[in-house]
């Protein structure tokens, strides 16, 4: 066994001190779409010609199923509390798939009684009953990609649907689950305020009671980023971001993180997970994980390419590397995360999720105070409305060791 799968070695003493695990979920990376947006920089890959995607899935499946049993020992006794299927473009597995993946997911961890189990779907990549057959599977919530309902977004995205699909996709969504996402980007290729307006209003008329709304990056490495389309300028942007809020807030949806919008008990609590600096495994190609013993974080990360990952997570070894988290690094680690959210974090939290005092964010805190970027009570430290427009310039207070020792 290599040392990034022996929770012996997890376990050795170190430096931190955290006396209680935080929740953990479980993330799954099913890595295959129809075709390769411009803009995606995630780790997903077109099926090419002459391979099988049927056969492919059914051996993914059994991959990915050796890959959680082999990482067993590093999560022992602990349950699930949320499961998230991500890709790639999960929709592409059939129902059948789904199912056998679930149940072996159920079959050799304790899932949570109430555990969220999401999974991404993109418009035209169904057919009709296909969403139901997910939800029998198990699936709770789906996310949606849409991106947009606009034609000529659509076609300048490089995406495969178009807006009747679209619309087709939410519908059947809305009649299926109890509660849904959609995935929307903004500040695109020749987007005006008008445009962007009537696609919130339409996105917003299906009454979705969450939405994850994205501004359009140009990530390196993407066809966008050798051929830059011509993008909105800054500060059409956040005239963008302003009428988003307007429009989502008046249809009672609160923007509870920097980008995810939701109804009363609708946020997702799988990446709610993510943002309290909770834990998760992540399995399949390339995905990433964070795991907390009682003496560190680690942050392990499969290998990339599906191939290989198949054979290594066969062989019981899917980890390329492991990285342990430093004590310099976790304080801004922490506030990525934390301060994405509206309501920010409990003290108590930081210190249990981090295995470091307070003093280690006191400097911080303070600066951040003074500028005006945060608040705080005796428990609680959240971002003021400030703040959450400069949340980099915030984050940045954390970077510097001050406080340690
Ligand atoms: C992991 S992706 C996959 C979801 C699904 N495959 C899809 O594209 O419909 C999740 C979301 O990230 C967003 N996203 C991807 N690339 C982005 C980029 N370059 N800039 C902003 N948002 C992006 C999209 O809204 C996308 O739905
Ligand atoms: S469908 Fe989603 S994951 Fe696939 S290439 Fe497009 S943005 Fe990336």
């Amino acid at each position: 066994m290599s040392t990034h799968m022996d929770p012996v070695h997890a376990m050795r003493p170190g430096v931190l001190q955290l006396n209680n695990l935080p929740p953990l979920s479980l993330y799954v990376h099913l890595p295959w779409c129809l075709k390769k947006c411009p803009y995606c920089d995630f780790n997903s890959h077109e099926f090419r010609a002459g391979v099988d995607p049927v056969s492919t899935q059914d051996a993914y499946i059994q991959a990915l199923l050796a890959d959680l049993e082999a990482s067993l020992p590093l999560i022992w006794g602990r349950s699930i509390q949320t499961v998230f299927l991500g890709g790639g473009t999960p929709s592409l597995f059939s129902p059948e798939a789904i199912d056998r993946l679930i149940s072996g997911i159920r079959a050799r961890v304790r899932l949570a009684p109430d555990a969220e189990v999401t999974l991404e779907a993109n418009p035209g990549t169904f057919e009709k009953d296909r969403f139901k057959a997910f939800r029998q599977a198990g699936v709770t919530r789906l996310s949606i990609g849409v991106q947009s309902f606009d034609n000529t977004h659509l076609k300048a995205l490089g995406r495969v649907h178009d807006r009747d699909q679209a619309v087709a996709a939410v519908t059947e969504a809305a009649q299926v689950f109890d509660t849904f996402n959609l995935d929307l980007m903004y500040a695109l290729p020749g987007q005006t305020l008008d445009r962007l307006t009537q696609d919130i209003q339409t996105a917003l008329a299906f009454a979705p009671p969450h939405i994850s709304i994205y501004h359009l990056t140009i990530e390196p490495n993407t066809v966008f980023a050798k051929f830059p389309p011509s993008l909105p300028e800054d500060d059409l942007a956040y005239e963008m971001m302003d009428r988003i809020t307007e429009l989502t807030s008046a249809q009672g949806l609160a923007r509870y993180e920097v980008s995810a919008y939701a109804k009363p008990g609708h946020a997702c609590a799988h990446n709610l997970n993510y943002w309290q600096f909770g834990d998760y495994l992540g399995i399949g190609a390339g995905a990433h994980s964070k795991l907390s013993f009682a003496h560190r974080v680690l942050r392990p990360v499969r290998y990339r390419e599906p191939a290989l990952y198949m054979q290594q997570a066969l062989k019981g070894e899917p980890v390329t590397q492991s990285h342990e988290v430093s004590r310099q690094e976790l304080p801004f680690e922490f506030m990525l995360n934390a301060l994405r959210l509206r309501d920010g974090f409990a003290l108590a939290d930081y210190v249990d999720r981090t295995g470091l005092a307070l003093t280690s964010i006191q400097q911080g805190l303070l600066e951040g105070e003074q500028k005006g970027l945060l608040n705080r009570d005796l428990h609680r430290v959240w971002p003021t409305e400030k703040g959450f427009d400069f949340l980099s310039d915030l984050q940045a207070l954390f970077l510097s060791d001050a406080g340690l020792s």
